[in-house]
């Protein structure tokens, strides 16, 4: 895989860039957002270096939208899941102005991109409002292509997805791993493979059938899996104990009844409830879980413990933050939800590595190929 850190200065220099980032970021996150200040470093790595910048995204998934649904080549927008906001929001992170192109007139937007000076910033509207992003239409990543000279991915979140702009269009254009996406890989390498022992996986969340995968990888290899949210809910249930209307994932009560009399899983020794919901884990299990997570020399964490959105529900997810800072060797936390809470508390120094993945971090833990990397690997296109 090559790096944008290792393209010369020289090289860079002058080329218009279109730079995928994972601008799919919920309002509630836009305040103390990791993908945004990511994304921010980047481009001003770019613009350092005399380049322009076309920035590609996504937000949320328009093609199971109600309004989303159409025959039409083009989706219907639809305004919640427009970037025209977050383009802002990161315009003011920049300090510099972003063109907003709200249509995916190819020709004209490559003609006012031209219009412009070198050193200017640009935005295309959600990819996802056209059907050829999600799935991965050469012709759609064509156009795409025409609108630069070079390709950067830095947007790990997105990189298990085989969309055009992650995937296909590494097929035209020399393609890089920006600065976020390599920071990233260089992380994941401490945990994966032999990490220095005790490992202690974290795995919360609403739905257990996510973290399959992860759980099956570390279940040889942890010391601990500790659980909380709907994944503890899940082990409650194939237990026979009731959790009322708590979430749970059906589905996979058959492997949680099989995982559970396994003794490296942990579920929480008391919950909070409320309305008869289990909304967080309890004071106890937030000691027992420190405990634990002290003895660590390798913590993973994917999921927060309770309904964290509220801020009455936060204190066991902080708790773990907070013990994290005991713990020796190397720790890395994903998820949008979580990794915002702790920039949002202040609490980032306790942890070594945040992860802007959510379900490409589960992916890439469980040990499979991420189509964005692997696509990136397969590109032998140099500047
Ligand atoms: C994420 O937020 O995890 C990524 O942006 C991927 O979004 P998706 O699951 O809708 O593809």
């Amino acid at each position: 895989m090559k790096f944008l850190s290792q393209i010369p200065k020289k090289n860079l220099s002058g080329k218009t860039v279109l730079l995928r980032l994972d601008l799919n970021i919920q309002d509630n996150e836009l305040k103390n957002s990791l993908r945004l200040k990511r994304s921010a470093a980047t481009i001003i790595y770019l613009l350092s270096n005399k380049c322009s910048v076309v920035i590609l995204s996504h937000k949320g998934r328009p093609s199971l939208a109600k309004q989303g649904i159409s025959k039409s080549k083009f989706l219907i927008t639809n305004k919640e899941l427009s970037l025209k906001k977050i383009s802002g929001k990161l315009s003011n992170i920049i300090g510099q102005k972003i063109t907003f192109f709200d249509s995916f007139d190819f020709k004209k937007t490559k003609e006012n991109i031209l219009k412009h000076p070198l050193g200017e910033v640009f935005m295309l509207e959600n990819l996802r409002f056209n059907k050829g992003e999600e799935s991965n239409s050469v012709s759609f990543a064509k156009k795409l292509s025409s609108l630069g000279d070079v390709y950067i991915n830095d947007a790990f979140a997105v990189s298990h997805r085989s969309n055009a702009s992650v995937d296909a269009i590494t097929e035209f254009l020399p393609s890089y791993a920006g600065l976020e996406l390599e920071s990233e890989i260089e992380a994941f390498k401490k945990v994966i493979g032999n990490p220095p022992k005790p490992l202690v996986l974290v795995i919360g969340g609403v739905k257990i059938s996510d973290k399959i995968g992860v759980i099956k990888k570390f279940i040889g290899k942890a010391e601990w899996i500790l659980t909380g949210g709907g994944v503890a809910n899940t082990f409650f249930a194939a237990k026979g104990i009731p959790v009322g209307k708590s979430v749970f994932d059906k589905n996979s009560l058959g492997l949680a009844k099989k995982w559970i009399s396994n003794k490296k899983i942990v579920l929480p020794d008391d919950v909070i409830v409320d309305g008869g919901e289990i909304l967080d884990i309890g004071p106890k299990t937030v000691a027992h879980y420190t405990k634990i997570i002290s003895s660590a020399k390798t913590f993973i964490w994917n999921g927060p413990m309770g309904m964290i959105e509220n801020a009455k529900y936060q204190s066991g997810t902080i708790g773990l933050v907070k013990a994290m800072a005991r713990s020796k060797d190397f720790s890395i936390v994903g998820g949008g939800e979580t990794t915002s809470l702790i920039l949002n508390k202040n609490l980032q120094s306790n942890v070594s590595f945040l992860s802007v993945g959510g379900g490409a971090m589960l992916e890439y833990l469980s040990g499979k190929k991420l189509p964005g990397l692997e696509a990136l690997m397969r590109n032998k296109k140099s500047l």
